[in-house]
């Protein structure tokens, strides 16, 4: 891990909410927000502790953020959520897309119900969270002083949205969609002067991916598709996200920062081809 430059509070008086927060890539984006002056609304789903966590070390700091429950692939969950961060905050100003989740499975066992929840809080959740925040952008209107933006909306995508992936045909599906959802919303929303992007992870030192790097034999393996040779820490996807979503960025919109360590060079064909 390279020691973590301080970006400065660019992001003073803006309110962010993080879905997914009480772990992994969305505890550290909830963290590096908040060092970049943000507020922050710490979202989970089944992981209370995970977030008050977050929420302890970002106020112990001197930070704002407060957790909440919702499971973002249930409507009426991120209706609840989003009224509740707009009554505690006034608005919101950075949505970061961040749940996610994977059941891996061979592409012939794969059952309706792991590749509908997938499906339902890898897509279909970042679908009802960025309409709200969208409805919520517009509901307020602009605020020169503290964005040029009228909202930012970033979804955190994978690799896997240009690199298929074996057994795991409903992850990759899903992340593919995120590309395109995001792609269109930005299309559609850049003349509301509301930008949307995607940060694209590689591999990642997070729970989701522990059997991948947890032992040197299995590090080993996953390094052999990572060009600069070292697995990814979430506080690397925080950053990106800061600057994505912060006014540094204001000319940047529909576009996907893949932050992998260059896993989606090929690799394999270094000595190939
Ligand atoms: C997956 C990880 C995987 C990484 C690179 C991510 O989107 O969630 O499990 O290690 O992509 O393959």
């Amino acid at each position: 891990m390279p020691p973590i430059t301080d970006i400065g509070p660019i992001l003073k008086g803006q309110r962010a909410l993080v879905t997914g927060a009480s772990s992994g890539i969305g505890a550290d984006v909830a963290k590096e927000l908040a060092k970049a002056g943000a507020a922050v609304a710490v979202n989970y789903a089944g992981n209370p502790a995970g977030a008050e966590a977050v929420v302890a070390e970002i106020t112990a700091r001197g930070g704002t953020a407060f957790s909440i429950r919702a499971d973002v692939s249930q409507e009426a969950d991120v209706k609840a959520m989003f009224a509740k961060v707009v009554e505690t905050f006034g608005t919101l100003d950075i949505l970061v897309n961040n749940a996610g989740l994977q059941k891996d499975a061979p592409f012939h066992e794969l059952s309706i119900e792991d590749w509908n929840r997938v499906i339902g809080v890898n897509l279909t959740g970042q679908f009802l969270c960025a309409r709200e925040a969208v409805n919520e952008f517009l509901r307020r209107g602009p605020q020169p002083e503290l964005s040029a933006a009228l909202g930012k909306i970033i979804c955190i995508s994978s690799v896997h949205d240009v690199i298929p992936w074996a057994g795991h045909a409903n992850y990759a599906a899903s992340k593919g969609g995120v590309m395109m959802l995001m792609k269109t919303m930005a299309q559609e929303l850049a003349g509301k002067k509301i930008r949307v992007n995607s940060v694209s992870p590689g591999a990642i030192r997070t729970p989701i991916n522990r059997a991948a790097w947890e032992t040197p034999e299995a590090e080993a393996e996953l390094l052999k598709l990572i060009p600069y040779y070292r697995v990814g820490d979430p506080p690397d996807i925080g950053r990106a996200v800061v600057w994505l979503a912060s006014d540094a960025a204001d000319y940047v919109t529909g576009t996907t920062l893949y932050v992998d360590g260059g896993m989606t060079l090929y690799p394999e064909f270094r000595e190939g081809g």
